[in-house]
């Protein structure tokens, strides 16, 4: 398995603390079957990213592990006005592995108003959005055609195993299953913190993915989509989406009784 959504890299961001725990992550992800993570430190508000240090940290990192997994660099991109200038100047420092593939994290409470407008500049740059974690967005949940809006004008999918799991709760939960079930969702990846609150690891959502979806879907969105991104190719072909069925509740119901004429 491949994870393109992890921090790893020590003294980063919010993700490993130490070197010694930065070590502990890539070992335990090793361990589990992960064979190329991508240490993607965030680019926000919060937290600088320096590609050339980060960089510095991963060779240091990977002479430490060892061959598995194969450490490389993306970052976890925030998406605002001034990140925006920053990607489109030069892309390569901020995709995932110098490809055209590039994760974007939006606001977890607000969508900006000219989002569309955003996605569609990052494209015309020659870039392939990645929407990270949108099942823990309250934005995506309460908005279910917006996601499928952006993946049929080229937007990518990823969902955190974990919410997979039930550990985001039960909305996430439900939102993931929902958008399995409409072929929306394209990766799957740790987005780990540390070892034991949010670890590096994948192999119980493959496992669930193909009980409950099939071996082919789950070697879709947790291997063979995930190489084709880290070697810079198009996705392999995969299922279409399809439209979210209109969720059945109490006032929907109400209306059609109503206009029955009963
Ligand atoms: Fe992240």
């Amino acid at each position: 398995m491949i994870d393109i959504h992890c921090h790893p890299l020590p003294e980063q961001d919010d993700g490993a603390g130490t070197f010694e725990e930065a070590l502990a992550m890539c070992r335990m992800a090793g361990e589990d079957g992960i064979t190329h993570l991508v240490a993607t430190p965030h680019c926000n508000y919060q937290f600088r990213f320096e590609p050339e240090e980060c960089r510095r940290k991963i060779v240091q990192l990977q002479a430490a592990v060892g061959e598995r997994p194969q450490l490389l660099l993306g970052c976890d991109f925030h998406l605002s006005i001034e990140n925006l200038q920053r990607v489109t100047a030069d892309h390569r420092q901020y995709t995932i592995n110098g490809t055209s593939y590039l994760l974007v994290e939006f606001d977890e409470h607000f969508l900006p108003d000219p989002m569309e407008n955003i996605l569609y500049d990052l494209q015309v740059a020659g870039l392939t959005p990645i929407i990270t974690h949108p099942e823990r967005n309250g934005m995506f949940r309460r908005k279910p055609d917006l996601l499928l809006r952006w993946v049929l004008r080229g937007c990518l999918v990823q969902v955190t195993a974990q919410s997979y799991l039930g550990k985001f709760g039960i909305e996430s939960l439900r939102s993931t299953e929902a958008w399995l079930e409409n072929n929306l969702v394209h990766f799957f990846a740790s987005d780990a913190h540390d070892t034991r609150r949010r670890p590096p690891l994948l192999s119980q959502c493959y496992q669930k993915l193909a009980t409950e979806r099939g071996e082919e879907i789950a070697d879709l969105l947790m291997k063979k989509n995930p190489q084709a991104v880290i070697e810079g190719k198009p996705l392999p072909p995969g299922p279409p989406p399809v439209e979210p069925k209109p969720k059945r509740s109490w006032y929907a119901f109400l209306q059609r009784w109503i206009g029955s004429g009963r």
